[in-house]
């Protein structure tokens, strides 16, 4: 007889012997070991900034103890939890998902890597964690299995803890909401930011380099930033010659801002650049996207720019600057040198592919007795947009009671 998870087990080994970080993130261009390894890590770290950006805007506490990462995949998001927590257990179906996981972790102190083929969490006791997050996993899991994980987070979380999970609801139907539209102008006044870093690159960083910089970016305007409403807002860099003011290259980093931030309110979002392929003296611009309508120093908003030398000699490769400055900072920095990160993308195109991704989703009533009968109290529920269009999907926030 096959345990229940061993179809689930051979086809994500599958995945993840062919092409991991496709597996994990299946965005367009990416296929085929297109991933550039350290832009794939950077998602995670932009992904959990908005989250807990999210939840402290909204006055939730989070208990910075022990935290489980579930479905960890190659370890995306747990690396970016063990820049904020002492303790992080990754666990997936997928024995080859939990080595590459392995092999990629850069907190070996922080983080761990755990195979779990049951459909339950018994090999963790009740109440060991402070904080169990899982997302783009229980999509793809039968509703059945996905009920039995839901009361196995809350079990395995201490009282007044938090869970947040994605998970779908339905295939869009002809009278759910349109999906957003694309974007809409705000008006002009809405145009203006405050950017600041708290570091800047002092030393000489070599070509090519990829740097992670902290950046605080204040609503200085009089109206809300409602991504809902007038669409996706993206923190931006360009490259400048030394005078300032020749563009070189228009559009490097990108990372989305919270959904909503409003007038006088600021966040603290990680950007990571990529320094010019050529030796030289550079500027260095950030600036805000507003997606598909304009950039804010269109509409004169003050802009960031700093000079960057760039030189073959320059300093260790891939480091955050300014992360010191975090309230929990990881033993080496959150973005610490990485300096055993692969060059290309892990995986065997050769190894057989096993096809497409299933999707399950439960409807947001079930998920919430789910919840209750579980002794969790659901705080919050937002629209998520990680399975596309065709699909209506939430991110639900829950304390244990
Ligand atoms: C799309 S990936 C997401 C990985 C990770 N959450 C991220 O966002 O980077 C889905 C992951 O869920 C894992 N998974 C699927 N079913 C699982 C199960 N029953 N238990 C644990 N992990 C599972 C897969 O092996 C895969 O690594």
């Amino acid at each position: 007889m096959t345990a229940p998870l061993d179809d689930s087990q051979r086809f994500w080994d599958a995945h993840a012997r062919r092409d991991p970080l496709w597996a994990v993130l299946s965005d367009a261009g990416k296929e085929a070991r297109r991933w550039d390894v350290r832009r794939f890590l950077q998602t995670g770290l932009n992904e959990v900034a908005l989250m807990f950006y999210e939840l402290e805007s909204r006055g939730i506490a989070v208990n910075h103890g022990a935290t489980l990462d579930f479905g960890c995949g190659v370890g995306r998001l747990t690396q970016a939890l063990a820049a904020r927590f002492p303790q992080v257990v990754g666990v997936d179906v997928s024995p080859k998902m939990i080595e590459t996981a392995t092999a990629l972790n850069p907190f070996p102190e922080r983080a761990r890597f755990v195979w779990n083929g049951e459909p339950h969490l018994q090999q963790f006791g009740d109440a060991t964690f402070d904080f169990v997050y899982t997302n783009i996993v229980l999509q793809h899991i039968v509703p059945e299995i996905t009920a039995v994980y839901l009361r196995e987070f809350l079990r395995l979380l201490k009282p007044a803890s938090i869970l947040v999970f994605q998970l779908p609801s339905h295939p869009r139907r002809a009278d759910d909401p349109l999906p957003e539209s694309t974007a809409v102008a705000m008006a002009d006044d809405a145009y203006q930011a405050a950017i600041a870093i708290t570091a800047l690159p002092h030393e000489p960083i070599k070509p090519a380099e990829v740097v992670t910089l902290d950046v605080d970016v204040t609503n200085v305007s009089g109206l809300a930033w409602t991504q809902q409403q007038f669409g996706a807002i993206r923190l931006g860099n360009h490259w400048l010659d030394r005078t300032g003011e020749r563009m070189l290259q228009r559009d490097d980093g990108r990372t989305l801002l919270p959904e909503t931030l409003p007038p006088g309110v600021a966040c603290r979002m990680p950007l990571t650049i990529t320094a010019p392929s050529a030796e030289g003296d550079y500027v260095c611009e950030i600036d805000l996207a507003h997606e598909g309508v304009r950039w804010f120093r269109d509409r004169d908003s003050a802009v960031l720019r700093f000079p960057v030398v760039v030189r073959s000699g320059g300093v260790e490769p891939a480091r955050s600057i300014a992360s010191e400055s975090r309230s929990d900072p990881p033993a080496g920095g959150a973005g610490a040198a990485r300096t055993s990160l692969p060059q290309v993308a892990p995986g065997d195109l050769t190894a057989a592919d096993p096809g497409d991704f299933p999707m399950h989703g439960i409807d947001t009533d079930r998920v919430e007795q789910l919840i209750a009968a579980s002794g969790g109290e659901l705080v919050l529920k937002s629209a998520d947009h990680s399975c596309g269009h065709s699909w209506i999907s939430h991110r639900y926030v829950v304390r244990k009671r």
